[in-house]
């Protein structure tokens, strides 16, 4: 495991609970072995596994006032939803924090609540870890597990990202105005 791993590793326990460092460990696990299947990045996906919830613990206040000032977007969605922030505002924090990251992993971390229309194979990968890692139990998880490294990356991202969206939908919650373009891009790529 590289230096930046141990360092990044022993932030995270200054930053998050007991069980969101389980679960950062858990995704960035996960993250390596579908990296390992897909044919990407494997140290760039464990670092952004381990790194993807680092603000997460962020109150929704503090959330929005960094959005503010660091320049990131903040829609009427965002403001309702503050949460979802903890992607791109944890994405510009690690920039300063960790120097030593790739563009790739910030990138990764940044898009990792509601996507953004360019994703990568680095930043799906590690929107599925987050889904599946051991510890989520939502429904439809096992079937995601199990078409995990079987079925092409982008396919299952786009059975994660529909699964998500399905969830969403049935409880009845607010969607994210890049989510539905990305959901609309990936529609319109669709090779079926
Ligand atoms: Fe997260
Ligand atoms: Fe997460």
């Amino acid at each position: 495991m590289s230096a930046l791993w141990d360092t990044a590793r022993a932030a995270l326990t200054e930053r998050l609970s007991e069980s969101g460092i389980r679960h950062s460990l858990a995704v960035a696990e996960t993250a390596g072995r579908l990296a390992e299947a897909y044919g990407v990045d494997i140290e760039d996906a464990r670092l952004a596994g381990l790194l993807h919830d680092w603000s997460k613990d962020t109150g929704a206040d503090e959330l929005l006032a960094a959005a503010d000032l660091l320049g990131i977007p903040v829609t009427d969605v965002d403001r309702a939803v503050p949460y979802l922030l903890h992607a791109p505002v944890g994405a510009v924090e690690l920039t300063s924090v960790f120097p030593g990251l790739s563009p790739a992993v910030i990138a990764a971390v940044a898009a990792h609540t509601y996507g953004t229309e360019t994703m990568e194979p680095l930043d799906l990968v590690v929107y599925i870890a987050d889904t599946i890692a051991p510890g989520r139990s939502h429904e439809g998880v096992e079937l995601l597990r199990a078409a995990a490294g079987v079925v092409p990356l982008q396919e299952l991202f786009m059975l994660a990202y529909a699964n998500s969206l399905r969830h969403l939908v049935d409880s009845r919650r607010r969607i994210h105005p890049a989510t539905v373009a990305l959901w609309n891009k990936l529609v319109s790529e669709d090779q079926r």
